[in-house]
């Protein structure tokens, strides 16, 4: 119901107003919505200065425990960093997260497994050294919320990442960056012969789940943002980019007075559900971004690209801005993880270089640098907000 869907058109002003606020339950079209409990494992936001404190504080530990260690320890440690990656994606494919689900003995779960006892005992250690597991004092082993968090129907999808980062063409992909030491490198090209989202396109399978693992980040997002930014006057909201819209159901869920436009490639753009008031354009943000909205939403986005792409994006955003439209006046939001000159121990030193690693010149970006991409495509950098995620919300606005 009340799908509606314009292809390949986004500079056509899709959505028109409805007189009524549909119900929550008429939004989601039967979807459970999803709280910040299940998404991010918190029942209130803490303030993104809290945040920024622990991991402020998260970092100094770290260093703590790295420092008194000799460099051969901090090489192999270094090295052997990737066993994390692959432990998770063996204990997700293994089926340990959907099979702890209580204290159970070893014995028990590796019959409901069908593995063998001891190499799973030596797995489960290393999880439970990780925080992972953990194992009670009768020698049961227990689910920790980790371990929830990555069952398969835990709503917050989380799980998906993991499938996503196990990924062949991932994994084979990690060990080539120094292919993308040239200013044109693009190590994932390098390694599977086809730039990032051009070779999702020819494997669907993968590109389901670089989707869904989207889609949690998608719904963490539209859980904060909803909270975070003001949306009194806005209207209608455009998720460029926007995945298959987990982030843009959250946010209209949470404002009913809000409509919605998502704008995606065809291909995410046709798996997108049936949600009222949002619209979905197939198209290209290259190419042109739907006109007649007061909020362009741009969540992880503009790190996908180089400084030149990324001008080309803001500059097709800006394009659709319109100045005399009745409503408040434009704004367009720019979500990414925070970062700042002097490098930190956070998520976004980790996003950089995966960035690095997936695309041809995609990065994290300081706030200078949004400022100066902002103006040099027409906008303005008004004022950035911190976010609990540890990203920044940059709200750019017409020059
Ligand atoms: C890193 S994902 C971010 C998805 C979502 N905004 C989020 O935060 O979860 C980047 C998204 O940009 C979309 N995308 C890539 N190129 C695009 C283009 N030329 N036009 C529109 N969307 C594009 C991809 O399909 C993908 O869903």
């Amino acid at each position: 119901m009340g799908r509606r869907r314009a292809t390949t058109n986004a500079s056509t002003n899709p959505g028109s107003g409805r007189a009524e606020a549909p119900s929550l339950r008429a939004d989601l079209n039967g979807q459970r919505p999803v709280g910040l409990r299940e998404v991010m494992g918190v029942s209130t936001l803490p303030p993104a200065a809290v945040t920024g404190a622990t991991q402020r504080l998260r970092a100094g530990l770290a260093r703590l425990r790295r420092a008194p260690a000799p460099p051969p320890v901090r090489i192999l440690e270094g090295l052997f960093g990737t066993l994390d990656l692959a432990a998770l994606v063996a204990l997700c494919r293994v089926g340990v997260p959907d099979q702890l689900t209580e204290p159970t003995d070893l014995d028990a779960l590796a019959v409901g497994l069908a593995v063998d006892r001891d190499r799973l005992h030596r797995l489960l250690r290393y999880a439970t050294v990780r925080g992972w597991v953990r194992e009670d004092r009768h020698g049961r082993f227990r689910p920790t919320p980790v371990l929830e968090f990555l069952r398969i129907d835990h709503p917050g999808g989380w799980r998906a990442w993991v499938e996503f980062m196990g990924g062949e063409e991932v994994l084979t992909t990690l060990g080539r960056i120094d292919d993308g030491m040239a200013a044109d490198g693009d190590p994932f090209a390098a390694a599977t012969g086809a730039p990032f989202f051009d070779w999702l396109r020819s494997n669907p399978d993968r590109h389901a789940t670089f989707d869904a693992a989207m889609e949690a980040g998608g719904r963490m997002h539209g859980l904060i943002l909803a909270r975070r930014l003001d949306w009194r006057a806005a209207r209608r909201v455009c998720d460029v980019g926007g995945g298959r819209g987990a982030l843009l159901t959250t946010l209209l869920t949470a404002h009913p007075q809000l409509e919605g436009v998502l704008l995606e490639l065809p291909e995410v753009a046709a798996h997108a559900p049936d949600v009222d008031r949002m619209s979905v354009v197939a198209g290209d943000a290259f190419e042109a971004v739907p006109a007649g909205c007061d909020t362009y939403l741009l969540v992880n986005v503009l790190h996908d690209w180089s400084d030149h792409d990324a001008h080309r994006l803001l500059t097709s955003v800006r394009a659709s801005l319109s100045h005399d439209a009745p409503g408040p006046p434009p704004r367009v939001i720019v979500v990414e993880g925070r970062t700042t000159r002097r490098p930190q121990d956070d998520l976004s030193i980790l996003t950089d270089l995966l960035m690095f690693t997936l695309t041809a010149g995609g990065r994290e970006r300081t706030r200078a640098e949004f400022a100066e991409l902002a103006a040099a495509a027409g906008l303005r950098l008004d004022r950035t907000i911190h976010l609990p995620s540890t990203a920044d919300a940059h709200v750019l606005i017409p020059r």
